[in-house]
C-alpha cells in the first residue's frame, strides 16, 4: 500500500514536470546526416551560442505590409521600409524582452547580442547552463572529416514563463546544410558530341536570354549578392581568371566587391565558384558582395546565422542568391513559420531573395512499406522567395530551345498555404494538365514552385585555377536569373523607380500581358519517387505556369519592358 501511495506521488510529480515544460519544434528531426558521427559529450565549461527568436509584435500588419509594396495595382508599390521602420514595426514588447532578460539573467547567462530589429538574441554560455536552460538538450560534439558541430541529440524545452515569447531557439538540432553542386558527364556517346559543344558559358547564356553586349549594369548605387553556407569558399584569383577566359564580350568586374563572414584559406569550393561567377557574368558590371558564413561557432547554423546577418545590416545588396534547401518534413514548423516572417521582413525592405529550387524533382519520402509521397523543400516552397528550377537545351549543341531538366525541384508545399498571387496560374495547371501523378502524393493546396527557370546543365567553371565542364543544378540557375533580374533593378533605378523587390505578385501578374517575357518551357518531366505507381515521373512541363519550371526562362529585353 505504502509503496504504490509513492509510486503514485512520484508519479503525479513527473505528469507535473512533463506539463510544466513546453516544447517548441517537437517534430525537428534531430538524426545527424549522414557523415557526422557523434564524438564525444560537450565538456561541461564548453562555450555555447544559443539564437533566440524572440516572439515579434505586429507579424498581420507586416503581412499586409507586404501585399502593398509588392503588388504593382497597389498604390503603395515599391514603398519599401528602412530597417528602422520595420524594427518599429516587429521588434518585440517590452513584455517580451523583459521576461527573457530575466530568464537568463536567473541563468548567470549576460552576454548577449541583440540585432538591429530586435527579434533576435543571441548569447554565450557553457553547455552546463545551456542544459540547465533548456530542459532535455543533451550536447554533444560530432564530426564529419575534419568539420565539427555541436548539436543537441535530444529535444529542449523551454520554462512556461518565456515559452510564449519565445518561437524557438537556434543552435541546438539543425547540421550544416552539405546540398553539393552536381556534375553530369555525358554518356560514351556525346564524346564526338563534346568536341561541338562547348557547353553552357556566359556567352551561351547571354545570347540564349538576348542580352546584348549593352546589357550590363550602369548604376553605382546598384548590388547583388550571393550567399554561401557550405563551409566553401571562392578564390578571386578563379574569377578573375573565370573572365578572362569566359568574359568575353561585355563590360563586366573581375571582382568581388564586399565579403561578408569569413572567407576561409583552403581549397575554393565548386559550388561558391559556380555562383560568383555566374552571378557577375549575367548582372555584369554591377557591384556584387558575398555572403560567406560558414557559421562562426561550432554551435551555430549557418543559414539562420545568414537570416540575422540581413536583419542587422541597413545597407545591403537588392538581390540575393541562396541555393540551401531542406526536406520540409524534416523542419520543425516553429522555423519554418518563423523563418518565412523573416523573408516578409526583407521584402518589405525591398530585397528580392532568390532560392534554387532542388536537384530531386519532386523529391520522395516512404511514409509507410506501401505508401510514397513526393516531398517538398524548404525555403523553396516558401509564399515570399521567388524559387528557381532548371532546365537543359533541346539539342546539346545548339543555342536554342529548352526543354526541362529531370532534376528540377518542384512541387507543393505541405506547410504553407497557395498564396494568393498565383491561385488561377496554378489552379489552370491543375485542371488543363493530363499527365498528372496520383493526388495522394502531393498537397493540391499548397504553395507551389518554381516560379521561374533557367539552365541548369552543363555549365563551365573554375575552380582552383581550372576549368571544369559538367557543372548542373539548379544552384546554376539561380545566380543567372538573379543577375539579370540585378540588371532590370538597374534600369528601374536609373528611371528612378523603386528595386523589384519581392518579385512573386509582379511576376505572376505578367500572364497574358506579356507573353513574351518568357520562353515557356513545354516538354520533359522531372523525377520523382522509383515506385510501381509513378514510375519516377513527378510532375511534367506544360504551357503556361507548371511546378517544374514555373513561367519559364528569360527572354530579357522583354521582361525588362513588362517590370518597368
Ligand atoms: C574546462 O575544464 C578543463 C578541466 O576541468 C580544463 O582543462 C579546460 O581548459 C577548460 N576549458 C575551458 C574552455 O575553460
Ligand atoms: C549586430 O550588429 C551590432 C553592431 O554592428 C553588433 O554589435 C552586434 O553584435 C550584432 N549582432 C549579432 C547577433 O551579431
Ligand atoms: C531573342 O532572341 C531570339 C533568338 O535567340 C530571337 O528570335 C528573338 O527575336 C529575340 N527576342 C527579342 C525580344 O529580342
Ligand atoms: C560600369 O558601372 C559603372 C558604375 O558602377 C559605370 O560608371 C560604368 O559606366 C559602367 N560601364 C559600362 C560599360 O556601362
Ligand atoms: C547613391 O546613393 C547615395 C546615398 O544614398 C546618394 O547620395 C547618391 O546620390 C546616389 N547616387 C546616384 C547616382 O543616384
Ligand atoms: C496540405 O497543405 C496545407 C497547407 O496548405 C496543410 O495545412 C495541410 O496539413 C497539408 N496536408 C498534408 C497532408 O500535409
Amino acid at each position: 500500500m505504502k509503496h504504490s501511495v509513492s509510486v503514485l506521488v512520484v508519479f503525479c510529480f513527473l505528469i507535473n514536470i512533463i506539463d510544466s515544460r513546453i516544447f517548441p519544434e517537437p517534430e525537428q528531426n534531430l538524426k545527424a546526416p549522414e557523415g557526422w558521427l557523434p564524438a564525444e559529450r560537450l565538456a561541461s565549461n564548453d562555450t555555447v551560442v544559443l539564437t533566440f527568436a524572440l516572439k515579434q509584435q505586429n507579424v498581420e500588419k507586416l503581412e499586409s505590409l507586404v501585399r502593398a509594396v509588392s503588388d504593382p495595382d497597389s498604390p503603395h508599390y515599391g514603398h519599401y521600409l528602412s530597417l528602422e521602420e520595420l524594427r518599429s514595426l516587429v521588434q518585440p514588447s517590452g513584455e517580451t524582452l523583459g521576461a527573457v532578460r530575466s530568464w537568463l539573467k536567473k541563468h548567470g547567462i549576460l552576454q548577449c547580442d541583440s540585432i538591429m530589429t530586435g527579434d533576435f538574441l543571441q548569447c554565450q554560455t557553457d553547455g552546463r547552463t545551456a542544459e540547465l536552460l533548456l530542459p532535455g538538450a543533451h550536447f554533444i560534439r560530432y564530426r564529419k572529416g575534419d568539420k565539427s558541430v555541436v548539436r543537441s541529440n535530444s529535444p529542449y524545452s523551454l520554462d512556461p514563463t518565456v515559452a510564449e515569447h519565445i518561437d524557438f531557439v537556434g543552435g541546438l538540432h539543425r547540421f550544416p546544410n552539405e546540398k553539393k553542386v552536381l556534375r553530369r558527364k555525358k554518356g560514351k556517346s556525346d564524346e564526338v558530341a563534346t568536341k561541338f559543344h562547348l557547353g553552357v558559358t556566359p556567352s551561351v547564356l547571354r545570347q540564349r536570354y538576348n542580352l546584348s553586349i549593352s546589357d550590363v549594369g550602369t548604376h553605382p548605387n546598384n548590388s547583388q549578392a550571393c550567399a554561401q553556407f557550405l563551409e566553401q569558399f571562392f578564390h578571386p584569383a578563379d574569377l578573375s581568371e573565370f573572365m578572362s577566359l569566359f568574359g568575353g564580350g561585355f563590360e563586366h568586374r573581375y571582382e568581388v566587391d564586399h565579403v561578408v563572414g569569413q572567407q576561409g584559406g583552403g581549397r575554393a569550393g565548386l559550388e561558391a565558384s559556380l555562383d560568383v561567377e555566374y552571378i557577375m557574368s549575367m548582372g555584369a558590371n554591377i557591384s556584387t558582395w558575398v555572403f560567406s558564413n560558414p557559421g562562426r561557432h561550432e554551435s551555430q547554423e549557418p543559414f539562420l546565422q545568414w537570416m540575422l546577418l540581413l536583419s542587422n545590416m541597413s545597407s545591403i545588396p537588392w538581390v540575393h542568391t541562396i541555393s540551401y534547401g531542406d526536406d520540409e518534413d524534416s523542419l520543425s514548423a516553429a522555423f519554418m513559420q518563423r523563418i518565412n516572417v523573416e523573408f516578409m521582413k526583407a521584402a518589405a525592405r525591398g530585397l528580392t531573395i532568390l532560392f534554387a529550387s532542388g536537384d530531386d524533382g519532386a523529391g520522395c519520402r516512404q511514409v509507410s512499406k506501401e505508401r510514397n509521397v513526393f516531398r517538398p523543400s524548404f525555403p523553396a516552397s516558401s509564399p515570399y522567395v521567388t524559387t528557381v528550377g532548371g532546365t537543359s537545351f533541346k539539342n546539346p549543341f545548339q543555342v536554342t530551345y529548352e526543354v526541362t531538366d529531370y532534376i528540377s525541384g518542384g512541387g507543393f508545399s505541405n506547410v504553407f498555404p497557395m498564396p494568393d498571387y498565383q491561385v488561377s496560374a496554378v489552379l489552370e495547371y491543375l485542371k488543363s494538365s493530363v499527365k498528372m501523378p496520383p493526388e495522394s502524393y502531393y498537397n493540391r493546396s499548397g504553395r507551389a514552385y518554381p516560379d521561374v527557370a533557367a539552365l541548369s546543365d552543363n555549365y563551365w567553371v573554375v575552380t582552383n585555377r581550372v576549368p571544369i565542364p559538367w557543372v548542373s543544378g539548379t544552384s546554376a540557375s539561380t545566380p543567372v536569373f538573379g543577375g539579370i533580374l540585378s540588371l532590370i533593378n538597374d534600369q528601374r533605378i536609373k528611371r528612378g523607380l523603386s528595386p523589384l523587390g519581392f518579385l512573386n505578385p509582379a511576376l505572376y501578374r505578367l500572364r497574358g500581358n506579356s507573353t513574351n517575357a518568357f520562353y515557356d518551357v513545354t516538354h520533359g518531366c522531372h523525377i520523382s519517387c522509383l515506385d510501381d505507381q509513378v514510375l519516377a515521373q513527378g510532375f511534367c512541363a506544360a504551357p503556361s505556369w507548371d511546378p517544374v519550371t514555373g513561367w519559364g526562362t528569360p527572354n530579357y529585353p522583354e521582361l525588362l519592358k513588362a517590370l518597368l
